[in-house]
């Protein structure tokens, strides 16, 4: 409640300098930066829970990220780094993706595993475009655009990597449960699908500690789900600047304040 009332304070007293700076000076250096971040903060829902990537690493932090190259409905280059760099500072032996595609997020996670490590991704069966409830959408198309993990196939890491089929609706994930170091969100990005994957990464995560990370978290159905459940259940959750990657910390089911530097 505290840390709540805090950010408020901090956000109420920036946009009063705002406000008093654009007055002053309304043709400033400053003065048109700050007209663009208080637009960002009239358009960007989660501006009150982000949080820059370095608060959440150490000093010296070094990470290998590739393939680099961002394709169609990939992540951006930065958040490829940012997942490889939660991967690695995590320390992580088990991870779970929800959503393959091409592979290229598996193959940048699986490169800062130890050799024992382990990354398992979930896609939905070969030439399926629909899911379990017979919904035809852009996520379910995806799956017939590429072969599933073809940008990890034949490569080092794909030693690391075990691909798993189904719909994440009804995929038995029993076997993982209570494992994972760390959760990647990416399949169905409905709030149906945003919630139950929430869920099932709440029971796959180590009960002493795990990262559940959602991308396109500012936007389709994962926005508003998430904003629910930081407004209305208090989740600490933040989003990495400059990314959609939502990032929260679990404990014992729990999602908790996040382990920062
Ligand atoms: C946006 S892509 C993932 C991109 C990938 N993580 C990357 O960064 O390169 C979404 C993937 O989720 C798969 N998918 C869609 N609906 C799904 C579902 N209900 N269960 C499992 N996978 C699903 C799609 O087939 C597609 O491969």
């Amino acid at each position: 409640m505290t840390a709540l009332f805090q950010q408020l304070a901090s956000a109420l007293t920036g946009l009063a300098y705002s406000l008093w700076h654009l007055l002053t000076f309304p043709f400033s250096r400053s003065s048109r930066w700050r007209s663009l971040r208080l637009l960002s903060i009239c358009r960007d829902p989660f501006v009150l829970e982000r949080i820059p990537l370095s608060r959440l690493l150490p000093e010296p932090f070094m990470v290998a990220v590739g393939p680099l190259k961002s394709l169609d409905h990939n992540t951006s280059e930065y958040e490829l780094v940012c997942l490889a760099a939660l991967v690695k500072n995590a320390g992580a032996e088990q991870v779970f993706e929800i959503g393959t595609y091409d592979g290229r997020s598996s193959r940048a996670m699986a490169m800062n595993l130890p050799d024992r490590g382990r990354l398992f991704t979930l896609n939905l069966p070969p030439g399926q475009d629909f899911n379990e409830v017979g919904e035809r959408n852009v996520d379910s198309c995806l799956n017939v655009k590429v072969v599933s993990g073809q940008r990890f196939l034949g490569t080092a890491e794909a030693a690391r990597i075990e691909q798993v089929y189904g719909d994440s609706a009804t995929f038995d994930f029993r076997p993982f449960e209570g494992r994972m170091d760390l959760v990647f969100i990416d399949g169905s990005h409905t709030r149906t699908y945003a919630e139950n994957d929430t869920e099932i990464a709440r029971r796959l995560v180590k009960a002493t500690g795990g990262w559940v990370v959602w991308h396109d978290a500012t936007l389709y159905g994962v926005a508003p789900y998430l904003r629910q459940q930081i407004t209305g259940q208090g989740w600490p959750l933040r989003l990495i600047d400059g990314t959609t990657l939502m990032v929260g910390y679990c404990r014992e089911g729990r999602f908790v304040t996040l382990p920062t530097q």
